[in-house]
């Protein structure tokens, strides 16, 4: 079936971003664009010709499982609801990997970055790196680049830019080695699907560099990024505490903005790992108290101790109205450039490789805020700050990790700093 005959029936309409992408027959294809531009959408169509025809094995792979599960959402759906296509077979491992093959013996795989050992062995036609700005160079040159060879599999990778990382060489070589390599690279306007108010509000309220480089689809080196050592895959990881760990919560209260809570602890090298968040707007003191003794309760349960919260300094009612709820607390350290500053030297890596904090996959609205809390653009003199407002999960965990510091018991580590 040709591209077109396909698209048609799957009821496809590519833009013209979209075609000039499908109408490539480089085997490497870097596609840099927007939020929304319809990577997701283009990469999963594109990979799904190669697996009608002939009897392939193909891989989505995503910094997380999470992120690698719209293009293979995209072309589950696809092959099973708008094709007919029958499954011969359907699988999902203990981590979440999951994979489907056809009856025509064609294979495609669901894959996260984070657990690499998965991702050797295999011989695969085609790769496709989801949110491949997210991936790290390793992941890609070790574990993924050398699946391709013995197949002369194709590549696809799709992302928004993201700094001057790995990704722009990928996409520098893709102009200059073709025919092998092409890219494209396109602004999320260039989807005429999304409505230009939606693009105005975002270039209203975020900062320019960032704007560029998430809506424009440009390689801005944006990054006035308050945390650029936070990488989803090296720092996302599924750490729950052993028992006998005593953890430690943070506090930032809100209620037109989310309540946040973090909980954490450090592990027996003085490692940080934050294992779960409460995050909710719109709450009273009492649905907070409420739902963080409900956690604290599971917790005990596994023989887990529940140490001191730290909580906002500014906010004395509402760390009044908490205690009141059954949830005690003091008042948290609350310099935000020295709280940022230990934040981020908990995110690099020690002697081992490893990073000092790590954060669940569980905690996405912490893990989102990482992303995208950035300095305010400097104007005239002075200390830039942060943007607000993109940062209530951040400063419950500033506030945990600051009280976390102050311990004598931790500080006797001489590990953690
Ligand atoms: N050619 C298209 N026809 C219809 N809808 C599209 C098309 N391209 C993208 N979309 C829609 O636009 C939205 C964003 O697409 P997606 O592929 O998830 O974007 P991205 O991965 O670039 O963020 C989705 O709702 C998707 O269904
Ligand atoms: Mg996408």
């Amino acid at each position: 079936m040709t591209g077109s005959v396909l698209f048609e029936r799957l009821g496809y309409e590519p833009h013209q971003g979209q075609l000039r992408f499908h109408a490539s027959d480089a085997r490497f294809k870097v596609l840099i664009a927007g939020a929304r531009f319809g990577k997701s959408l283009a990469a999963s169509h594109d990979v799904l010709r190669d697996m009608l025809g002939r009897e392939t094995r193909g891989w989505f792979v995503g910094p997380t499982l999470a992120l690698a599960r719209p293009e293979y959402d995209y072309l589950v759906l696809d092959a099973r609801r708008r094709l007919g296509l029958a499954a011969a077979r359907e699988f999902r491992s203990a981590q979440g990997h999951r994979g489907l093959t056809l009856v025509n013996g064609a294979e495609v795989h669901c894959l996260s970055a984070l657990q690499p050992q998965g991702l050797l062995g295999r011989e695969i036609d085609w790769l496709v790196l989801c949110e491949a700005a997210h991936l790290s160079r390793d992941a890609y040159e070790r574990f993924l680049r050398g699946r391709l060879v013995s197949r002369q599999g194709r590549l696809v990778v799709a992302t928004t830019p993201r700094g001057h990382n790995w990704i722009e060489e990928l996409y520098q070589r893709g102009l200059k080695a073709r025919p092998a390599w092409n890219s494209f690279r396109y602004a999320t306007w260039d989807n005429p699907r999304v409505l230009p108010a939606e693009i105005e509000e975002a270039r209203r309220t975020l900062p320019g560099p960032v704007f560029d480089e998430q809506f424009g689809g440009a390689f801005t080196g944006a990054s006035g990024r308050v945390y650029p050592e936070f990488e989803p895959a090296r720092h996302v990881l599924a750490c729950d505490p052993p028992a006998g760990a005593v953890c430690l919560r943070g506090i930032d209260f809100g209620f037109t903005r989310p309540f946040a809570c973090v909980w954490l602890y450090a592990d027996h090298d003085g490692r940080i790992c934050v294992f779960d968040e409460y995050y909710r707007a719109g709450g009273t003191a009492l649905d907070h108290a409420r739902e963080i003794l409900r956690r604290d309760e599971a917790l005990a349960a596994r023989d887990i101790l529940r140490g001191t919260s730290f909580a906002d300094p500014a906010a004395r009612a509402e760390r009044e109205a908490l205690a009141q709820g059954g949830v005690p607390n003091q008042p948290a350290e609350n310099a935000l450039l020295p709280g940022i500053s230990r934040v981020r030297q908990a995110l690099l890596p020690r002697a081992d490789g490893r990073p000092g904090l790590t954060v669940h996959p569980r905690c996405v609205n912490l893990i989102r805020e990482f992303e995208g809390y950035v300095y305010e653009e400097i104007r005239g003199a002075g200390e830039p700050l942060p943007v607000k407002g993109n940062d209530h999960a951040l400063d419950a965990l500033r506030y945990g990790v600051m009280g976390l510091c102050s311990r004598a018991d931790w500080r006797k580590f001489g590990l953690l700093w």
